[in-house]
């Protein structure tokens, strides 16, 4: 028997990643899974390697349109949610005094804003009892210098899962925020040089960054009622990087 099995799952930036990882273990678990993602070729190749009881929908996390229609194809081809995993987001290095109108839009956007109504616009079709998370990042915990619009951006989801499990409280809906470190994802490989992820591993207690799959075990955890009893926590999968 799989820790998912007959669960529909709603996971935003699934096309890539971290999340991918999540939604193929989620598939794997007995879930049927709706990803989605804003390039079609993505989307498309994430559902081939998914393989079955997957859903790909277009569509950017930040624009309230295209959430309507991620949510009106899970209401169309399921009904109901019970596990929803709002993973896109969106980050760059940018120094105080260089902060542009356009980062920061860009990037509380998706993070703060795009996640917030993606959390509004699922709850309608959500059934009682069900997991909502979140992808932070330890970026927030942290003081990274030039990171700090996108570690503001992700310290909002623990403000958001506090008030959130205490409105959804009476529907037992439970709300956290998976907070992962450096991992290494084809973003990390846009971003950063090689130098660079030497410099990012040197903070890592074991010396190495993690792998996608060990998010996608985290996240499991999550959605399952392996964690019936956790709520409103940011639960940090970062080798120990934030811990010392
Ligand atoms: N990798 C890390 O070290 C790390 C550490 C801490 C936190 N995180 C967080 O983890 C999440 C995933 O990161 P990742 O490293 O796995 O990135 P990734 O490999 O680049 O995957 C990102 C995924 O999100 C999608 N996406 C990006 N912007 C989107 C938007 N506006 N609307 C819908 N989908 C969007 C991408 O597809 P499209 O480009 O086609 O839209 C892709 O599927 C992010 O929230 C990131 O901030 C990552």
């Amino acid at each position: 028997m799989g820790k998912l099995d007959g669960k529909v799952a709603v996971i935003t930036g699934g096309t890539s990643g971290l999340a991918l990882a999540g939604a193929k273990l989620f598939v794997d678990e007995g879930a049927h899974v709706f990803i989605s993602g804003r390039r079609q070729e993505a989307l498309d190749d994430a559902v081939k390697k998914i393989g079955r009881n997957v859903t790909g929908v277009p569509g950017d996390a930040a624009d309230l349109d295209d959430l309507d229609r991620l949510f009106d194809t899970v209401r169309q081809e399921k009904g109901s949610i019970d596990v929803l995993w709002a993973s896109a987001g969106t980050g760059e290095q940018r120094k105080l005094g260089e902060i542009t109108e356009e980062h920061f839009d860009a990037t509380f956007g998706l993070n703060a804003r795009g996640t917030l109504f993606t959390v509004q616009k699922a709850l309608p079709l959500f059934n009682d009892g069900g997991s909502i998370f979140m992808t932070g990042s330890n970026a927030s915990l942290k003081g990274y210098p030039e990171w700090s619009v996108y570690s503001a951006s992700k310290a909002v989801q623990q403000a958001y899962a506090r008030v959130w499990l205490a409105e959804l409280k009476d529907r037992r809906i439970r709300v956290n925020v998976l907070t992962p470190g450096q991992v290494a994802t084809p973003k990390q490989e846009e971003l950063f040089d090689e130098a660079t992820k030497r410099q990012f591993e040197s903070l890592i207690p074991r010396g190495e960054m993690g792998r996608p799959e060990e998010i996608a075990t985290v996240a499991l955890f999550l959605a399952s009622d392996d964690s019936s009893y956790v709520n409103g926590m940011e639960l940090t999968v970062d080798g120990g990087t934030a811990a010392i």
